[in-house]
């Protein structure tokens, strides 16, 4: 295990279920953010994450109920898992915290559709709070655009006197954000990576400035940098090294990994050409040089 500290932003560098056990206070969290690999067999670092559903579910049980621990009694969970798993986690969380919002994080899949069955446009969250009753969540700073009776101006008459439908309101439980895309400028080299807006919208509404926000399984560390962008705190935890060295460099904790400078990679399309197109550029040049000099000496004839 490795701790990377700077200025209210912690990085662990291990196993989850161990850091937490071991290094996080009791209590100490107000808002965690859950995003553990789905069991879908999708590769993180070249490794293959998919083990039996029974293997899978002990696992998660784990750290579930860890990072309940960790959290302050006015604390809010956001949870994500894949669909066929995440009716599991509901069950096994409804007599542990309150769930308050079942969300659907929606998108237009880029990749392969399916063609005999109908393809998977969203993912699940479940929403959780401690204490119905004492927690944080700061509708004002999350509103969005009202497109029903605002957008078409119309006149609420069920009030007195009548007046405009309100322009803003809380989203409701499906969430439209398209996925990070290799183009995008926050694309960071991950599989998974969660959009910023996405957690801002979770930041904002389940935590105020100074909070501690915590995320155990943190990939690129998108959390802990949407969450140093709000002014709170952070705590990340992350397995893959790889995923480490994106995390110092985001938030600014190092610039350097075991020696390593560590630089966002650049992009395929912003790469220089290769040496070899360099020669090509350059025998082309002196070849254009050389007709156009021929040329220029035909004309002047
Ligand atoms: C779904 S991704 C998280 C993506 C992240 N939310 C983001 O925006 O980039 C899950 C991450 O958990 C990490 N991971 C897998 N097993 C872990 C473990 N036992 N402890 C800590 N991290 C783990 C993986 O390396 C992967 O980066």
């Amino acid at each position: 295990m490795q701790k990377f500290e700077n200025r209210g932003h912690t990085i662990f560098h291990g196993d989850a279920v161990e850091i937490l056990a071991s290094e996080v206070a009791d209590k100490s969290v107000d808002l965690v953010f859950i995003d553990p690999p789905y069991n879908i067999g999708k590769k993180f670092n070249g490794k293959k994450y998919k083990q039996t559903d029974r293997d899978y579910l002990a696992w998660c049980y784990q750290w579930i109920d860890l990072c309940l621990k960790k959290l302050k009694d006015t604390g809010s969970m956001y949870i994500m898992t894949s669909t066929q798993f995440m009716p599991y986690f509901d069950i096994y969380l409804r007599d542990k915290i309150e769930i308050l919002s079942r969300i659907a994080w929606y998108y237009d899949s880029s990749g392969v559709q399916a063609k005999k069955y109908y393809g998977s446009m969203y993912e699940p969250i479940l929403f959780c709070v401690k204490d119905k009753k004492n927690y944080t969540f700061n509708a004002h700073d999350i509103l969005v655009e009202a497109k029903t009776g605002a957008k078409r101006k119309l006149i609420d008459y069920r009030k007195n006197p009548p007046q405009p439908y309100n322009t803003e309101k809380v989203p409701g439980n499906v969430w439209e954000y398209p996925r990070v895309r290799y183009r995008m400028d926050e694309y960071e080299n991950h599989p998974t990576q969660k959009p910023v807006k996405f957690l801002e919208r979770i930041i904002k509404a389940s935590s105020n400035e100074g909070d501690t926000v915590l995320d155990p399984f943190s990939g690129t560390f998108t959390t802990s940098y949407v969450a140093k962008m709000l002014n709170r705190q952070s705590v990340g935890i992350e397995l893959e090294d790889e995923y480490v060295k994106i995390g110092l460099r985001r938030l600014d904790i190092s610039t350097h990994y075991m020696g390593e400078k560590l630089e966002k990679e650049v992009k395929s399309y912003k790469r220089e050409k290769p040496e070899t197109t360099h020669v090509l550029k350059l025998f082309k040049e002196t070849d254009a040089a050389q007709l156009y000099g021929k040329h220029k000496g035909n004309s002047e004839q």
